[in-house]
């Protein structure tokens, strides 16, 4: 089955085809990302209704040039999936109006996906994808939970933060020290910059939110009031504010590994997945790497350009269910606000509008 995956949830306009009949990552067809990044750097943060806007602007253009990369026309699509939420309503509204559309009019089933899914399932596109049962952490802009993921679409909540998500940290963090929109990776260069001279990557050390206590929720948002304190008082050179940086990432990255090892403990498994943007981070890639492998587990993340918004990871979830039967019916679905633990676990998985899949 060949399907045609659309993601609009914030400002990254992605499209994909994923074929079932194709295993791993061959079965990406094709991909193309349009980020907005640039139009949303001058206002410091997403402007929703400009990224509505962009999305309708760029939406068409990409579906045409994904298509012909992967050398097949609207006519060889067998379904069309699209996030669902949650997100940006407007920006949802449009991949979800243009999929639903293109499905009625080709008269192939449409599915809305749950954006937070096909960030996790992201790292089942790769050769070699784990089975559940394993654990996953979901690290976003939005988001940062710990899931036992007892089979496909069965997502039990361990844990999640209590303020800021991991991403949206590192974004606040950055700005805070003069860094441009989105911060997280342009912090994450800075801090890789400590480990060279003129830097003393041990010169910051900053708290570990909730590692000592028991339980798996997290809490970002002292962290960033630590690192303002810290800047303000510092000389606010540059060799500082990368030291501060890799103070910050060190911090980040040693909580996220703390707490994974205690779910993996929890959940008596060996196998971590992670997902979503921050998930790109490479020193925390190489801690989580390290983690698992001294315990005899292993830790799997999709390609980095996987970990943040795309239209493959929609196109892969969808494709899994539509697979599986599951149909919506000619509703246009746009959930802002949408928890995972509601979904259909895939085998049970309805064949008219998605059981389950309602807005909490
Ligand atoms: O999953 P994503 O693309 O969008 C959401 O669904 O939120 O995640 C974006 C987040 C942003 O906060 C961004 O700063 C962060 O992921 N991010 C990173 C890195 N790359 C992206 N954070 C730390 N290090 C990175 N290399
Ligand atoms: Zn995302």
């Amino acid at each position: 089955m060949r399907v045609l995956g659309i993601e609009t949830s914030c400002d990254e306009t992605g499209v994909a085809v994923y074929d079932t009949a194709l295993a791993g990552a061959a079965g990406l067809r094709a991909q193309a990302v349009y980020s907005q990044i640039a139009l949303h750097a001058e206002y410091g943060g997403v402007v929703p209704e400009l990224a509505s806007r962009d999305h309708v602007r760029k939406l068409l253009p990409l579906i045409r040039q994904t298509l012909a990369e992967a050398g097949l026309t609207v006519a060889d699509i067998d379904g069309v999936a699209y996030t669902a939420g949650p997100g940006l309503v407007g920006a949802l509204l449009v991949g979800a109006g243009v999929a639903r559309s293109l499905a009625w009019a080709l008269d192939v089933p449409a599915l809305g996906v749950h954006h937070m899914e096909g960030h996790l399932l992201a790292p089942l596109i790769e050769d070699d994808p784990p089975e559940p049962p394993f654990v996953a952490l979901l690290v976003s802009g939005g988001h940062t939970q710990l899931f036992a993921v007892e089979a496909i679409g069965r997502y039990r909540l361990l844990g999640e933060t209590l303020d800021d998500a991991a991403g949206e940290a590192f974004d606040k963090t950055a700005k805070l020290m003069g860094l441009p929109y989105p911060g997280g990776p342009q912090l994450a260069a800075l801090a890789a910059q400590s480990d060279k001279e003129p830097g003393q990557p041990g010169a910051y050390r900053f708290p570990r939110p909730m590692t000592n206590r028991p339980g798996l929720d997290f809490s970002f948002s002292g962290l960033k009031t630590q690192v303002l304190l810290a800047w303000r008082d510092s000389d606010q050179s540059e060799r500082t504010r990368a030291d501060i940086a890799r103070g910050f990432e060190d911090a980040v990255v040693e909580t996220l590994a703390v707490k994974c090892e205690r779910a993996l403990e929890a959940a008596a498994g060996e196998v971590l997945v992670v997902a979503g943007g921050v998930g790109a981070n490479r020193r925390l890639r190489a801690r989580l790497q390290a983690m698992t492998a001294a315990r005899g587990g292993r830790v799997c993340f999709p390609r980095p350009e996987l970990c943040t918004d795309n239209g493959a990871m929609i196109a892969f979830a969808g494709a899994l269910r539509l697979a599986a039967g599951q149909r919506d019916d000619a509703t246009v679905r746009a959930l802002p606000r949408w928890e995972m633990a509601s979904l259909p676990p895939l085998a049970a998985a309805g064949r008219e509008s998605g059981m389950g899949n309602r807005e909490s």
